[in-house]
C-alpha cells in the first residue's frame, strides 16, 4: 500500500458531523487538526466534542485518562494553510456544492503529500464535482460517515473515475483498521447507497404529515414499533437537520429528476422558518 500509515488528520468543519469525525479520530490516537472559520465556531466545536467525550466516560465506554488523551490530540485553527502536513483531510461543512468546491480548490494547493487523501463527508454531492475543482483529482474520495459518528459503525467509500487505487486503499485502511468502522463501497452517484434508499423514505414521511394522513407522533411510533427502527423518520429528519435533508434532496433531484427526490413544500417552509430540527431546537419536535 502506498504512503505511510495515516496519523495526521485534518477535519474541516466542527458541526455535528465534523465534531463526531474529529472525536473518533482523536480516540483512535490520530493527531487531529480541526478547521472552523471563526474562533467562536471553533470554541463551539471543541465544547461539542468534549461533551461527547464526557458522555463516553459516563456511559463507561471511555476512561478518564482516555478522554484526557483524546482531548490533547485535538487542535483547532482558522487557517487552512495549517493543513499542509495532513495525510488525510475529511471535509464536513454544509451540504453546498459551491462552498465545498471552494474548500477543495484551496486544500489541493495546501496539502503537500501527493498521496494524501482528500475526502468529503458529503451526503449526496457527486465526488467528481469536488475532484474536478482540484489539480489532482486522484487524491479525492468520498468518506461518508453516519450520525452519530461515535455510535454508527459504517463508512461509505465513494471512489470516482479519477480516484487512485493508493488513495482508496489508504482511506479504507484508515476507516477500517484505525477507526474500526465497517466499509461499503459505492459508485459516484448522488446519494450513494444509504441516502438513495433513506432520503425518499424521509421525504415520504414529510409528505404524509403535509397531507394530514397521520400525525408526526403516529408516523414515528408506527416505524419504531412496527419495523423496529431505532427512531421514526420525522425524529430522524430532525436529527440529520432539515436543511441538510433538503440539500440532499435537491442534489438527488438534480441528478435523477425523479419526483420521489423532490423536497416537499412543508420541508421547504420549515427550513425557511429556521426549524432545522434538533440543532436549532425545533423541527417536527421541540428540543431543550
Ligand atoms: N455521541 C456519542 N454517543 C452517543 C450519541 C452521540 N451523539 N448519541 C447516542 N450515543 C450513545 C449513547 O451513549 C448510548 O450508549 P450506551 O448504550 O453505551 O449507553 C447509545 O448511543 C444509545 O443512546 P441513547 O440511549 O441516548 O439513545 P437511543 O437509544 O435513543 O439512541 C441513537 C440514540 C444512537 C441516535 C439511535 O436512536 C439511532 O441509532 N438512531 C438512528 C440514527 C440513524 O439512522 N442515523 C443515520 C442518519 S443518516 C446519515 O447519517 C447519513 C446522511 O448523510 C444524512
Ligand atoms: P452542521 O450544520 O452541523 O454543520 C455545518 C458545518 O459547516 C459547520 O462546521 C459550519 O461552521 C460549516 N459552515 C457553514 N457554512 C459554511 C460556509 N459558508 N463556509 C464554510 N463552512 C461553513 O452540518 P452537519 O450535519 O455536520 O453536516 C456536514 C456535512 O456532513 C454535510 O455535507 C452533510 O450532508 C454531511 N452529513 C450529514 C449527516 C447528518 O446526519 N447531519 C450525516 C452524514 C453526512
Amino acid at each position: 500500500m502506498a504512503g505511510e500509515k495515516i496519523s495526521r488528520v485534518g477535519i474541516i468543519g466542527a458541526g455535528q458531523m465534523g465534531a463526531g469525525i474529529a472525536e473518533v479520530c482523536a480516540r483512535a490516537n490520530a493527531d487531529v487538526l480541526v478547521y472552523e472559520s471563526t474562533r467562536e465556531l471553533a470554541a463551539a466545536g471543541r465544547s461539542r466534542i468534549l461533551r461527547s467525550l464526557d458522555r463516553g466516560v459516563s456511559s463507561g465506554k471511555l476512561t478518564e485518562r482516555e478522554r484526557e488523551q483524546a482531548s490533547w490530540r485535538l487542535r483547532f485553527t482558522s487557517d487552512l494553510g495549517d493543513f499542509a502536513d495532513r495525510q488525510l483531510v475529511v471535509e464536513a461543512i454544509i451540504e453546498d456544492e459551491e462552498v465545498k468546491t471552494q474548500i477543495f480548490r484551496e486544500l489541493d494547493k495546501v496539502v503537500t503529500d501527493p498521496n494524501a487523501v482528500l475526502a468529503s463527508n458529503t451526503s449526496s454531492i457527486p465526488i467528481m464535482k469536488l475532484g474536478m475543482a482540484t489539480e489532482n483529482a486522484s487524491r479525492v474520495i468520498g468518506m461518508h460517515f453516519f450520525n452519530p459518528v461515535p455510535v454508527l459503525p459504517l463508512v461509505e467509500l465513494v471512489t470516482t473515475l479519477m480516484t487512485s487505487t493508493e488513495v482508496s486503499e489508504r482511506a479504507e485502511a484508515f476507516a477500517h483498521d484505525v477507526l474500526g468502522k465497517q466499509v461499503v463501497r459505492s459508485s459516484d452517484r448522488s446519494g450513494f447507497v444509504v441516502n438513495a434508499l433513506l432520503v425518499p423514505y424521509l421525504l415520504s414521511a414529510v409528505r404524509m404529515v403535509e397531507s394530514g394522513f397521520a400525525t408526526v407522533e403516529d408516523i414515528d411510533k408506527a416505524m419504531v414499533l412496527g419495523c423496529a427502527h431505532p427512531m421514526g423518520p420525522l425524529k430522524l429528519t430532525d436529527l440529520v437537520g432539515l436543511d441538510t435533508v433538503k440539500a440532499i434532496a435537491d442534489s438527488m433531484y438534480e441528478e435523477f429528476k425523479e419526483p420521489l427526490y423532490s423536497p416537499p413544500p412543508l420541508l421547504l417552509r420549515m427550513v425557511e422558518a429556521g426549524r432545522l430540527g434538533k440543532k436549532s431546537g425545533r423541527g417536527f419536535y421541540q428540543y431543550g
